[in-house]
């Protein structure tokens, strides 16, 4: 079986409690943080930044940071979650100016790098910079919002992604976000994802632990 890791996305978490809100959702067996980063400009909503990043870490937060940077331009980012702590920094490549330097400039860092494709952006964008990617996360929804419908075309883009990823021999994980719960966790899988970015599908449940539980069972079918 795949080595699956689930990645609540804390846009859905109540922000007044953020720090005990991250620390449940880890408690009840979450892997990653996604973390989605808005900026008003590359999509029409606002979210959080660097600092709060840097504020999870000194609370004691140690599971890996997932940041989506959803913003442009990207480049002033990537330093700054460098320095917040973040341990995978993905970006879209439309709103890069130079994807490969932006690429190299996340692993230069020392923290993971990838791409980011919206519903509507072609797989292309990964042919020439296979080797400097350990993410490809592909948008099931349009990004800016939680709580948007899963597209069902993604499941065909996941399997053309996934055979990429293994007729490259690297080691890259492939993530998806948008619309992703416990009912459909399990054919989203089967398409060739590892990594099951949620938001609304737990956070907006009372039991973080019997969700995630959930998912994991919908996995292991
Ligand atoms: C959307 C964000 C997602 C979002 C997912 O632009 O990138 O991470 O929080 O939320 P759900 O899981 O509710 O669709
Ligand atoms: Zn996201």
């Amino acid at each position: 079986m795949a080595d699956f890791k689930i990645a609540p996305s804390i846009l859905s978490a109540d922000f007044a409690r953020l720090g005990e809100e991250v620390e449940n959702v880890l408690a009840a067996g979450a892997d990653y943080v996604h973390f989605d980063v808005m900026d008003n400009h590359y999509v029409p909503n606002l979210t959080i930044g660097p600092m709060v990043c840097k504020a999870l870490r000194k609370h004691g937060i140690e599971a890996p940071i997932d940041v989506h940077l959803m913003v442009s331009p990207v480049d002033r980012m990537i330093g700054e979650f460098v320095d917040a702590g973040a341990s995978f920094i993905t970006f879209h490549p439309e709103a890069s100016d130079h994807i490969d330097r932006s690429l190299q400039m996340i692993r230069d860092g020392g923290c993971k790098s990838g791409l980011v494709f919206n519903p509507a952006t072609p797989l292309t964008y990964l042919e020439h910079v296979l080797d400097k990617v350990d993410m490809v996360l592909l948008m099931s929804v349009n990004p800016g919002f939680g709580g948007q419908k899963f597209l069902p075309s993604t499941l065909k883009k996941l399997q053309q992604a996934r055979k990429i990823i293994d007729d490259s021999g690297f080691d890259i994980r492939l993530e998806v976000d948008g619309g992703v719960g416990t009912a459909n966790i399990g054919e989203i899988a089967a398409a060739g994802a590892d990594t099951f970015v949620a938001g609304s599908a737990i956070f907006n449940t009372d039991d973080y632990k019997a969700t995630i539980d959930q998912m994991r069972a919908e996995l292991a079918k």
